[in-house]
């Protein structure tokens, strides 16, 4: 089995935005969409779990954005390059079947994230809308792979492509005109929460994918618990998608940002 964990092929997709395709058959033969690994560089290098956007013969690829110190590190990785540790397919596919009408949302890097959750819907004969929502026209990433959803909506926040505004302002306007059977938004956690308020407001069910802080991603250090309708879960191994209607907001974005202060510090000293 091959398993050497070699950068087989990198690209950058946008600024700060890159993509590397990885050997590892095990990843690459066990993955579902929705599921994910966790790297570690090398030894004593912090754990970082990222999204698995595709597979292909042995390989499988990540989209990762350089956001910290761990990110950045991984992105300057060159082809040709070993990563020590790849711990994965983690935690529960996403919950695909055939719904009918499903709307899909995609922001930043979570534009990479739902790819596998839009072709395995298209695969169960699903009629699939999907927005796009970037900062501005050029982040904008991978948007040739999304040739066969049924309808195709871009939003940047300062109108340079699409609509002008949010990914949930966009969202509402298309439940206003149509209905939906489930929902799926993936993205930076204000827009995931942004989203699900409009769905709790239209009852659809939504799934968002949490990126809670994780150490082992195998639910023993509990660092990365969520509560889900006033009930604990593990994002590692209950997760990572949940009913964006039941999760506690506020308790997730408090504890996301709760080593703020020390990572700004770690990428500080690491730039220097
Ligand atoms: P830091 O400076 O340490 O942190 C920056 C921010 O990243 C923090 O405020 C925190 O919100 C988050 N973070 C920090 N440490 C962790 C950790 N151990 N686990 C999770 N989040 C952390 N990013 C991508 O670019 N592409 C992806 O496909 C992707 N998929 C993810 C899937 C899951 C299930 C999870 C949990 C996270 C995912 N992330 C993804 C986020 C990515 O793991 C973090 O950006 C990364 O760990 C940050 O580490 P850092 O040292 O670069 O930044
Ligand atoms: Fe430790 Fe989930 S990462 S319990």
């Amino acid at each position: 089995m091959k398993l050497s964990n070699k950068i087989t092929r990198k690209e950058k997709l946008a600024y700060g935005i890159h993509m590397l395709w990885i050997e590892n058959e095990l990843v690459a033969k066990n993955a579902k969409a929705g599921q994910f690994v966790i790297f570690r560089i090398y030894e004593n290098g912090e754990r970082i779990p990222i999204t698995i956007a595709g597979t292909k013969n042995n390989e499988f690829r990540v989209i990762v954005k350089a956001v910290g110190k761990s990110t950045y590190e991984l992105c300057r990785l060159r082809e040709g390059d070993y990563i020590q540790d790849v711990v994965g397919p983690l935690g529960q596919p996403s919950e695909i079947r055939k719904y009918g009408n499903v709307l899909v949302v995609g922001g930043g890097v979570g534009i990479a994230t739902i790819i596998p959750i839009v072709n395995e819907l298209k695969k169960h004969n699903n009629k699939v809308d999907v927005i796009l929502a970037a900062r501005n026209k050029n982040y904008f990433i991978l948007e040739e792979e999304f040739h066969e959803v049924d309808n195709l909506y871009f939003v940047t926040d300062d109108g340079s492509r699409g609509f002008k505004g949010f990914a949930h302002e966009m969202m509402e306007k298309l439940l206003k005109e149509k209905n939906y059977d489930v929902a799926w938004a993936i993205g930076p956690s204000l827009m995931m929460k942004a989203c699900s308020d409009i769905s709790r407001k239209y009852n659809l069910k939504i799934w968002v994918s949490l990126n809670a802080i994780m150490v082992d991603g195998t639910g023993m250090c509990g660092g990365c618990r969520v509560k889900i309708n006033d009930e604990l879960k593990y994002t590692c191994v209950d997760g990572p998608e949940f009913d964006g209607r039941f999760v506690d907001w506020e308790s997730f974005n408090t504890r996301l940002t709760q080593y703020k202060e020390e990572e700004k510090l770690a990428l500080k000293k690491y730039l220097e």
